[in-house]
């Protein structure tokens, strides 16, 4: 608290009063003076002095202003500190929800293991994929990383098709397959209907990411640029795993081949910048199949489902789905 005199000397007391408003400060100024004069005393209060006594004054009188404006400033300190309380649960809600959606995809990918073993590890390898090519092509890590996250939803409407037609060991069907051509539909329906960023972006992959640059991708047929990049980047990491794994009816596909088909393929059904960061990064790309491998021969989950994956199509596809 300041008792301030308006004439000083030097600069007057409001030139003060003028710095300290200025700087926003906690401090109470009360202004004395001993020459009065209207303009003064606006001015003073304009800049936030919390009163104006003129001189002589009563001691009382001032002990008076003086008690109040201590309590004005006690008052605004502990508004100031319930506020920053309020601001820090804000925060750590924020950062919480925040986690929400990527425990979810972590939750959901450790879920596959006990419904379809090897769709666990394929979503935990796309993630990986689709979060390299993200930062490949330029998205800030934050960005990429929760695409990776996002990528990891993409098979979630999978969960709806039933286990004859996903575990299936042998070709699908012409029903078969559109039974399980219906699981992006079914996935973005699963994540729509909350307005958080990260479910909206793993609506979208889920939906788009079978869509092909031609037009010639479900369920849509959207070409080029009208399907999101981040299902167009997905959709190249889906199809690299698909070709990349060993199946009961093939064995993986060798690098030759792969890097033949995505050469063949980039303009056609992919977009062209998203196979040249895939060709360019295959080393890492390598490195990642090796972090997330599929479930080994005769390996079972308590819960006694499993052992298959991906065949072929009875449009002769090289993966059930694509
Ligand atoms: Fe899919
Ligand atoms: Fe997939």
């Amino acid at each position: 608290m300041i008792l301030l005199d308006v004439l000083l000397p030097g600069e007057s007391g409001l030139d003060l009063l003028r710095e300290l408003s200025r700087d926003q400060t906690d401090i109470v100024v009360i202004v004395l003076t001993g020459y009065p004069a209207r303009p003064d005393m606006s001015e003073a209060l304009r800049l936030g002095a919390a009163s104006y006594l003129c001189k002589p004054f009563d001691p009382l009188v001032l002990e008076g202003l003086v008690t109040a404006a201590q309590h004005t400033y006690e008052a605004k300190r502990r508004d100031r500190a319930r506020a920053c309380a309020v601001e820090a649960s804000l925060r750590n809600a924020r950062a919480m929800l925040e986690q929400v959606p990527r425990h979810l995809a972590r939750g959901l990918a450790g879920a596959w293991d006990l419904r379809h073993v090897e769709t666990g590890a394929h979503v935990r390898r796309i993630g990986a994929y689709s979060e390299a090519l993200a930062s490949s092509l330029g998205m800030t890590a934050d960005d990429a990383e929760t695409l990776g996250q996002v990528a990891m939803l993409h098979d979630i409407g999978k969960i709806a098709i039933p286990d004859a037609i996903l575990a299936k060991p042998g070709r699908f069907t012409t029903e078969e397959f559109e039974i399980m051509k219906a699981h992006p539909k079914i996935g973005a329906e699963m994540l729509a209907g909350v307005a958080h960023p990260f479910l909206e972006r793993a609506a979208q992959v889920a939906l788009r990411h079978h869509e092909r640059w031609d037009g010639s991708g479900y369920p849509g047929g959207l070409r080029g640029e009208d399907c999101s990049y981040d299902a167009r980047i997905v959709a190249v990491a889906d199809v690299y795993d698909a070709l990349g794994q060993a199946r009961c009816y093939k064995p993986s596909w060798t690098d030759t081949e792969i890097e033949a088909y995505f050469v063949e393929k980039a303009g056609r059904l992919f977009d062209r910048r998203v196979v040249e960061a895939l060709l360019d990064g295959r080393p890492r790309m390598r490195e990642i199949a090796k972090s997330f491998p599929d479930p080994s021969e005769g390996q079972e989950l308590t819960s006694g489902v499993l052992k298959v994956g991906t065949r072929v199509s009875s449009t002769g596809s090289a993966a059930n789905d694509m």
